[in-house]
């Protein structure tokens, strides 16, 4: 059946929840010519309905019960702006089975509890959109669903974190201390309601967990997602990774190879030449390389009200398409019936190039010792850097070196760091790039 309107319910009037009101308030002549259907604000639902957003919304659209938008037999698709685990699932749960189609930007919750939500709007015959939930205004859903559903996907490497990823450029670009720039992230309403969350990987893991499952069709799995933060970066790493030609990027990256997928967050060093070096700030960019297309780069805002609120309108008006001319739902994400059987690669088995900075002692024969271990383990050094005298004292000894195997290099960094000579747990990061 034709309907020329949708209605549509946002739970959470913060950040992205009054991005997304701004633009179906200020952008609805816009989407209606575009679409042929007008989308209609119902309602919004915060705890707090007093304060101002610095928007001005239609009277009577404001409310404090968030059931009343869940119960409300006119809203055709509820926004799921909060944020967190409960009670938001329990409002998705409810607006589902209320035969409502859902729109969330809240990766975390859809990363570990998204099976429960996905397999419910299965049976109800709703849909879920969380384009938001990835890379903010960045449309990489679509990208991994639809434009390029014909490949056999060979790697995605993500820069998916706009807080992480505007410490570690300020960090390299103003040399300021790690805690000054949380703060300005936080300020500007980039950072999770838990900052933990983007400092130690565990948000850039919220996305990869999706975007693992569209590229590899395995279940969600976000435990087995390797995290590992930003926080033991320091600005003399980034200036010596500069020194050697590259940038620290806290990337996601999956691959998938002998029936195995790859799945990791880690801080990456990346040569200078490569354009995902180059994606600074709040910026985000996702590298996608399928057997079909070749390698793609998709970049843009990945946090913020109106970033983030585009993503959630497509989404809306993607399904208000669906509700209007009556087609059919499109693909959920994995089910467990359609899930491929390939096992997740445990991270002892990945290769990877790698800059160790070892604090030794500065006396004959260390470096020796440091390589003769690395040797035992089959690991071969591209190059050493070695910073400062300091007769008796330790200084910097910075080492990168050919592609390894990770189990060989938890072994050797074990035994180095049993040395007498080196007097501080040894830092590493693994390095990206050919090795040509
Ligand atoms: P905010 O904290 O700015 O906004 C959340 C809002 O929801 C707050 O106003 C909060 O009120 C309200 N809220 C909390 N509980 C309830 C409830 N029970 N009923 C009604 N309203 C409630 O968060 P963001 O807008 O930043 O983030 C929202 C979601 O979007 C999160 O899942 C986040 O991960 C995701 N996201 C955020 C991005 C960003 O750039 N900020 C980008 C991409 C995704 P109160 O403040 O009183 O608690
Ligand atoms: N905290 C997240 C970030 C918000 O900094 O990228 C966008 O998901």
């Amino acid at each position: 059946m034709k309907s020329d309107s949708i209605s549509v319910g946002i739970i959470g009037f913060g950040t992205v929840g009054t991005g997304t009101a701004r633009i179906l308030l200020e952008n609805s002549a816009l989407i209606r010519e575009r679409c042929g259907f007008s989308v209609v604000l119902k309602g919004i639902a915060d705890l707090d309905i007093t304060r101002d957003r610095g928007i001005r919304v239609p009277d009577g659209v404001l409310t404090t019960d968030a059931r009343a938008l869940l119960n409300d037999p006119e809203i055709d698709i509820v926004v799921e702006l909060m944020g967190g685990i409960h009670p938001a699932k329990d409002f998705m749960l409810e607006a589902v089975r209320n035969g409502k189609h859902v729109v969330t930007a809240n990766k975390a919750l859809l990363a570990t509890e998204g099976s429960v939500i996905f397999a419910e709007a299965e049976r109800a015959g709703v849909e879920v959109g969380f384009e938001a939930s990835v890379a903010g205004g960045i449309p990489i859903i679509k990208v991994l669903r639809e434009g390029l559903v014909a490949n056999n996907i060979v790697a995605v490497y993500g820069i998916i974190n706009g807080t992480s990823n505007y410490i570690l450029t300020k960090m390299t670009e103003e040399k300021v201390e790690f805690s000054s720039a949380l703060e300005e992230a936080q300020r500007l309403g980039y950072a999770e309601a838990d900052p933990t969350f983007d400092i130690e990987g565990i948000d850039t893991a919220h996305k990869l967990t999706l975007i693992a499952s569209l590229a590899y069709g395995i279940p969600l799995s976000f435990n087995a997602v390797y995290k590992e933060g930003i926080t033991k970066i320091t600005a003399r790493d980034i200036e010596f990774a500069s020194e050697l030609g590259y940038k620290v990027k806290l990337l996601a990256i999956t691959k998938a190879s002998n029936g195995e997928v790859e799945m990791r967050v880690h801080p990456t060093m990346v040569p200078n030449e490569y354009l995902i070096s180059k994606v600074d700030g709040v910026f985000n960019a996702v590298y996608v390389e399928g057997d079909a297309v070749g390698s793609t780069l998709y970049y843009g805002r990945g946090a913020g009200d109106m970033p983030t609120g585009s993503a959630v309108v497509a989404d809306i008006v993607d399904i208000g398409k669906s509700i209007v001319h009556g087609v059919a739902r499109r693909a959920p994400v994995v089910s467990p019936e359609t899930a491929s059987r390939r096992g997740i690669r445990r991270m002892e088995d990945i290769e990877s190039m790698y800059y160790f900075r070892f604090s030794a002692l500065d006396e004959p024969g260390v470096l020796s010792k440091i390589s003769g271990i690395l040797g035992a383990n089959s690991i071969s050094i591209v190059s050493v850097i070695q910073k400062g005298r300091r007769i008796g004292g330790s200084v910097p000894l910075v080492v990168l070196t050919h592609r390894a195997r990770e189990r060989n290099v938890l072994d050797a960094l074990r035994e180095i760091d049993a040395l007498p000579v080196v007097s501080d747990r040894t830092l590493f990061i693994r390095v990206e790039g050919s090795e040509e």
